[in-house]
């Protein structure tokens, strides 16, 4: 048992995975779509970074209304992107570069043109039980359909049942209308499912990252919420456990380096989820830490960061994941989010202490860090100026609902710029050359305008940029077993916690000691104690010269992230 865990914190903690966001990596026949031979493409970028895994987003044949997670046909991959040759040369080309390819699985909903829901659609009692298909009132009709089953808001916006005139049915959509939420109490649909992650397992992947999957489980009976969107009644669902265990175990995959994105959940199930002794996943993301500016957690709602919330939540994620058992993945970007460096610190002003500081503040931490394209470039928000360049589904839907609710369209514009999806979704910035480099043709959405400056090319020259620094946190966890193994802690007495916007935790393991402090602000931190300091040596830090010390103290400057090492 004790090896099963020591093996499992070996396995994780000395692996970087990089996500792939498709469509905007890199477009190799000019559509403007970014697409598998475009990766193949950029393999020895990825390898010279030092990168274990790619975590590619689905490229599976799909109508795109959510790019890719609506999936139409697990077992084949949509033209666009390329096809299962495609596929196969990047695996081949990455393994020669010693790198893994894992798979994003989309398996709480599938595309409304699936054949499933198609046969669905058609009738078939058979695959009528492969959704969450509940019947209307006998009088309903298309004008007027009544109640749905539940007030449940979909996360996309709007009531999460849409009504089918020829069934006289409602279906649970918790996503778009064109994404039907799958029945997994049905066993049929679990063994579909088990037998597609077979099938891409047998084809030499070495992951999956599960999409959504701990709203896979809902409940016996539809009841509405009073007191929020439903999520209270799907999310960590009542038979999650179960569902996902046997996932892993008849699709083969336990051990495998599995990731699960988890939605509102909570650390005692995230243990569950990611203990090696519960034979369910490798890791679990959680996203509280990325709701810190949200207005009472209200996604669509601009508060300013709540910084003493976010060093609150890394540490409890941190210690109680920790002594749990549990494996945290650790992020500040997706293809969800914002760029981080634009939300959380100062582009204009301080882009590169920015930008490393928030990369060593999660790299330097218990768990597998995960790098979403661009981020390793300091890639920002692009800074859209009208609505029709926006391409997300979400993003042009909340536009409209927030005007709905009364804002202007002028406030609504500025706060779908703030939490666009969008905001990361613009082109990987290669070259200072047209269209970034990502495309000889025109891209599927506009490029950021500092792609002149940011871009890869620049930055692999550059020993001072934001790639190096990357680089080299990818270097440390390897060299230092101290990063990739130890425990962590987070110390409520020291003085260095009070001091306001500075995050700071000890990382040990025998009688190493590694202290990591950042300050996520823009000015000078209050000086503090930092008794490791004494004889330590300067593992990393994002300013030229030695971290200041004001009488013996650690004096942070601003977006300053300092790591000291004693032996
Ligand atoms: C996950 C994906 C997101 C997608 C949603 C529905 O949150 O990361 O991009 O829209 O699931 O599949
Ligand atoms: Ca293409």
């Amino acid at each position: 048992m004790q090896d099963l865990k020591a093996e499992r914190v070996h396995e994780l903690g000395n692996k970087v995975v990089y996500q792939i966001y498709v469509r905007s990596f890199n477009d190799s026949n000019g559509d403007g779509i970014g697409d598998l031979r475009g990766i193949t493409q950029r393999l020895d970028y990825l390898a010279g970074l030092g990168v274990d895994y790619l975590w590619l987003t689905p490229f599976f044949k799909s109508p795109q209304r959510d790019n890719g997670y609506d999936v139409a046909d697990y077992r084949s991959v949509e033209p666009m992107f390329g096809t299962m040759e495609d596929f196969d040369e990047l695996s081949r080309e990455a393994a020669a570069r010693g790198i893994g390819i894992m798979l994003d699985m989309v398996f709480n909903h599938t595309s409304t043109e699936h054949e499933w829901f198609q046969r669905a659609l058609a009738g078939d009692p058979k695959y009528l039980a492969y959704y969450k298909f509940v019947d209307a009132a006998p009088d309903a009709t298309a004008e007027n359909p009544g109640e749905p089953p539940t007030n449940w808001v979909s996360k996309f916006g709007g009531n999460a049942w849409r009504y089918v005139p020829s069934l006289n049915k409602w279906y649970l959509h918790l996503f778009d209308p064109t994404q039907a939420d799958l029945d997994w109490d049905n066993p049929e649909v679990r063994a579909e499912l088990e037998d597609v992650v077979r099938f891409w397992k047998g084809k030499g992947v070495s992951g999956f990252r599960f999409d959504v999957v701990n709203l896979i489980s809902k409940p016996a009976t539809w009841e509405n919420d009073y007191e929020g969107d439903g999520r209270r009644f799907y999310t960590d669902g009542p038979h999650i456990h179960e569902y996902l265990q046997e996932l892993v175990r008849e699709g083969g995959i336990d051990g495998m380096v599995t990731v699960g994105e988890m939605s509102s959940t909570s650390i005692d199930n995230c243990i569950r989820y990611s203990n090696p002794e519960c034979h369910e996943l490798g890791m679990a993301f959680s996203f509280h830490h990325l709701k810190v500016d949200y207005d009472h957690g209200e996604k669509w709602a601009l508060a300013p960061v709540d910084l003493a919330e976010l060093r609150r939540l890394f540490k409890v994620w941190q210690e109680d994941m920790t002594a749990g058992g549990g494996w945290n993945a650790l992020f500040w970007s997706n293809h969800d989010q914002p760029r981080p460096n634009s939300r959380f610190g100062d582009v204009d002003n301080h882009w590169y202490e920015t930008t490393t500081a928030l990369a060593a503040c999660t790299h330097l931490m218990r768990g597998t860090p995960y790098i979403y394209q661009g981020e390793e470039l300091g890639m920002t928000n692009p800074g859209f100026t009208s609505i029709d360049q926006y391409r997300d589904v979400e993003s042009i839907n909340y536009y409209r609902i927030l005007q709905e609710q009364g804002k202007t369209p002028e406030e609504a514009f500025h706060i779908v710029a703030e939490r666009s999806r969008d905001d990361s979704r613009t082109p990987v910035q290669w070259t200072a050359g047209p269209n970034a480099g990502f495309t000889t043709g025109t891209p599927w959405i506009g490029v950021a305008d500092n792609y002149r400056t940011i871009n890869a090319e620049a930055e692999v020259a550059d020993p001072h940029s934001p790639y190096a620094f990357y680089k080299r946190l990818i270097e440390l966890r390897r060299a230092e077993p101290v990063i990739a193994e130890g425990g962590v802690e987070f110390v409520e007495a020291d003085p260095l916690t009070e001091s306001e916007g500075v995050i700071s935790y000890l990382r040990t393991l025998g009688d190493t000691r590694l202290l990591v402090a950042v300050n996520l602000t823009g000015h000078d931190a209050e000086p503090f104690e930092a008794q490791v300091a004494e004889g330590a040596e300067l593992l990393i830090g994002n300013y030229d010269d030695a971290p200041h010390t004001d009488k013996g103290r650690l004096a942070l400057r601003p977006y300053e992230v300092v790591a000291l090492i004693r032996r």
